[in-house]
């Protein structure tokens, strides 16, 4: 595994393996890695011949009063994990390498679906995502990207780009990763004790109930989510959104629509967690 801080070397290096005839995978990350990403590198893998893993804490997803600063960055302890997992290449650029302009004053917006769920508490955040986005594709050129689930209006948003600016990537998909207490994996865990982990377990929980009812025929779906809302008030946590949407629009599901997804997010303490079901 070779770690890269240069998009010249990374270009160098990747124009060699594509002279080769090589597939090239991305896998995007902020570092802090978990099981949940050295998942994606196993789908990775799958799908490529060289797997380029990307650690950028990317500053413009973030809010001002979020917690940019205090993200943990932990180079050392994530290369050692995606070497012990196969990936080829590591880019870790610093941010005059991704942004050599301070501040941006180009981005790419994917409208609509950015307004609602996560969007709406967090305004600035998948504009973000997808103006840094853009730029790790520019510089990987990769033939396909991984993203997980867990982010599942992130992927949504990241699919609609694609289609609409023609990148000639494929998007996969791959599954949310649990803690054995359900609790779906991510960097943000980290901010929690053991304890507090395992009542976090309980939005998983919350998730399955609204799904079983559901399934079970309820679709008076607005009642349910105010009924969700008060359980996970009930438990202590401040819900910011839990809505069941159409899973191709993000928007609010109807009782016809076939394939939803349950979205939820909220606040334990100052920790923001999201987590989903698909039905
Ligand atoms: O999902 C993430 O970790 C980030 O949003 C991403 C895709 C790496 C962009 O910074």
């Amino acid at each position: 595994m070779i770690v890269i801080n240069t998009i010249e070397e990374l270009q160098i290096e990747l124009n060699a393996h594509r002279r080769d005839g090589k597939r090239i995978g991305f896998v995007p990350t902020m570092g802090n890695l978990h099981q949940g990403h050295l998942s994606l590198v196993d789908v990775a893998k799958k799908h490529a011949d060289i797997v380029v893993v990307s650690l950028f804490v990317n500053p413009t997803q973030f809010g001002p009063n979020e917690d940019f600063d205090s993200y943990p960055r932990t180079l050392n302890e994530d290369c050692k994990k995606l070497e012990g997992q196969g990936t080829n290449i590591v880019f870790a650029p610093a941010k005059e390498e991704v942004y050599p302009k301070w501040p941006n004053i180009t981005s790419v917006t994917v409208a609509e679906l950015d307004k609602n769920h996560c969007g709406a508490s967090r305004p600035v955040f998948f504009g973000g995502i997808t103006t840094v986005v853009t730029k790790l594709f520019n510089m990987v050129r990769p033939d396909c990207a991984i993203f997980g689930e867990k982010d599942f209006q992130q992927i949504t948003i990241i699919r609609r780009m694609v289609t609409d600016l023609n990148f000639d990537i494929d998007i996969i998909g791959a599954p949310i990763v649990r803690e054995a207490n359900g609790l779906a994996m991510s960097s943000r865990n980290g901010y929690l004790s053991q304890q507090e982990k395992d009542h976090a377990s309980n939005l998983y929980q919350t998730l399955l109930w609204a799904k079983s009812e559901i399934e079970h025929g309820r679709q008076d779906f607005r009642q349910l989510e105010k009924e969700a809302n008060q359980k996970l008030d009930d438990l202590d946590f401040t819900p910011d959104y839990f809505n069941i949407t159409n899973q191709d629009t993000l928007e609010l599901a109807q009782a016809d629509d076939k394939k939803l997804v349950i979205l939820l997010g909220c606040y334990m303490g100052k920790v923001r967690l999201i987590d989903n079901i698909q039905l």
